[in-house]
């Protein structure tokens, strides 16, 4: 279980303490005796610390200097790693609860740093009967003496504590292993998602898949064992702010193997992590529903695991898409883009204003950019794609635009059909793009997650593993097209 936040208007007796300050001058006063003062101050001052912290015997005080940094992205997102940290040192103490104070006022910075202690406290567990590692926090209180938007800080903390819970539901569903997590118990897990929060659901099994025609993901599908399924959630409230809904596509391999062009060596490790498209928009349709956000919003997630089973599609096979366009399939690891595009296609009938798919594509937007952001395409949707860019400066899951140049979608052409599933070595991040796009009429904006969905490496709050990347960035771009952003 992650932590919560909760809002109280009384200090906590003697437990520990985190006090959010901007600088050694603002310490309220009546907290801190001469010889703490003196000892902060230094750390501070003359130290340069950040977090200051001491033992009161039975419990601790942290002080949170907020950096002076004029980038309210940066601001915020050092907010959250210190908090994560913070959480580190409580966990470790086998803390229960802790207390926020922010004299002055500071909710973003305070409410960040909270998130970073919520998410940084996360851990997936499910498989460990030692539990001697496991977190403790289970609350923690924020108390300001600047009461007036009393109401708004409320709703703010509601909305934040169901998000994150959905980053965690995220991570889960990554972290599971393929043992668990057939495309059948992933569609499951989902309805049961959308049970909880109050949005519909339906599963594509695959007979219905079939007489829809989806011959990209029953192509992929070929080579396993498993069925694949088509999960469809469905967030459609009475006073929807929209008449045309958002649709978001999700890639859900449970598992890529690469299929007939086995992938060598160590390149399949975490390749569990390959429905981290369809995790976050599964996890973002469940918080848009448990905050009752009045958008409509439909999610798409194809599932499958990709293996070379006896059936599977060899190099040279042509499929025929859910759209009737012909596919030469040159490379089986190249997946993903034929799951995407049978769902982009089935996107139309619901005549979107806007279709944002997620997709751990590529390794070539990996090689461009690393794993500090992730890869953003637009077609029809420059201005949709800015206010994307600026909710992912907000979270701190940053995009990064490449192009959607024509010469790009003529290298994804095909002699003997109308595409091929493989460009050239270049830019391959760019011609999946280009790929996808074909099966698209609307606004459209492709992200390749490829990169920051998974990291084998602890990064602060992002954790160890899935990071849920995708979740808080969608929602926020929600809330701001519902105007609910508070
Ligand atoms: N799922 C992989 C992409 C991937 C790579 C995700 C690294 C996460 C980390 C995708 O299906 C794939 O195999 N892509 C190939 C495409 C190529 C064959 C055109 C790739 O990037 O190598
Ligand atoms: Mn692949
Ligand atoms: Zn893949």
């Amino acid at each position: 279980m992650i932590p919560s936040i909760i809002l109280t208007n009384k200090e906590q007796e003697l437990g520990h303490l985190v006090v959010i300050v901007t600088k050694f001058s603002k310490l309220p006063a009546g907290i801190f005796n001469a010889a703490e003062k003196t000892y902060l101050k230094g750390q501070v001052e003359t130290l340069k610390q950040d977090v200051v912290s001491f033992n009161r015997l039975s419990y601790w005080v942290y002080v949170y200097f907020i950096k002076d940094e004029k980038d309210r992205s940066k601001r915020l997102e050092e907010s959250r790693k210190a908090g994560d940290k913070v959480a580190g040192f409580l966990n470790a103490q086998k803390a229960a609860r802790v207390a926020l104070f922010d004299p002055e006022g500071k909710s973003d910075e305070v409410l960040a740093f909270a998130e970073g202690m919520v998410l940084g406290s996360y851990q997936f567990l499910k498989y460990k009967k030692d539990r001697e590692k496991e977190n403790t926090l289970e609350t923690i209180e924020i108390y300001t003496n600047m009461p007036e938007e009393a109401g708004e800080e409320e709703t703010r903390i509601t909305r934040l504590n169901i998000l994150l819970d959905s980053v965690a539901r995220c991570r889960d569903l990554i972290n599971e292993p393929n043992s668990f997590l057939t495309a059948t118990v992933f569609s499951k897990e989902v309805e049961k998602m959308a049970v909880e929060s109050g949005a519909k659901s339906e599963v594509l099994n695959k007979q219905k898949l079939t007489a829809l025609k989806m011959g990209g993901l029953l192509g992929v599908n070929l080579g396993s064992h498993e069925p694949p399924t088509f999960t469809v959630m469905e967030w459609h409230p009475a006073g929807a702010k929209n008449k045309k809904p958002i649709v978001l596509v999700g890639k859900g391999v449970v598992y890529d193997t690469g299929g007939m062009n086995l992938k060598p060596g160590d390149s399949m490790l975490n390749m569990k992590d390959d429905m981290s498209g369809a995790a976050a928009v599964a996890a973002t349709l469940y918080a848009i529903a448990k905050a009752r956000l009045p958008i409509y919003v439909v999610g798409l997630m194809p599932a499958t695991d990709n293996r070379p089973g006896e059936k599977a599609l060899v190099s040279g096979d042509i499929i025929t898409m859910h759209n009737g366009m012909t596919v030469e399939v040159l490379n089986t690891d190249a997946e993903g883009r034929l799951i995407l595009a049978d769902a982009l296609s089935y996107a139309t009938q619901y005549d979107p204003s806007l279709v944002i798919d997620l997709a751990t594509l590529t390794g070539a937007s990996v090689r461009a950019i690393g794993k500090f952001g992730a890869v953003a395409m637009q077609a029809k949707a420059a201005k949709e794609l800015e206010t994307l860019k600026s909710s992912g400066y907000e979270v701190y899951e940053r995009l990064v635009e490449f192009p959607m140049w024509d010469e790009y979608g003529e290298q994804v052409k095909s002699d003997l059909a109308d595409l091929k599933n493989l460009g050239p070595p270049e830019a391959g991040m760019i011609t999946a793009g280009k790929f996808l796009e074909q099966f698209t009429a609307y606004p459209y904006i492709h992200l390749d997650i490829a990169g920051p969905a998974f990291i084998e490496k602890r990064d602060a709050y992002r954790g160890q593993g899935g990071t849920g990347f995708g979740v808080r960035l969608l929602f926020d771009y929600i809330q701001k097209i519902a105007g609910t952003g508070v």
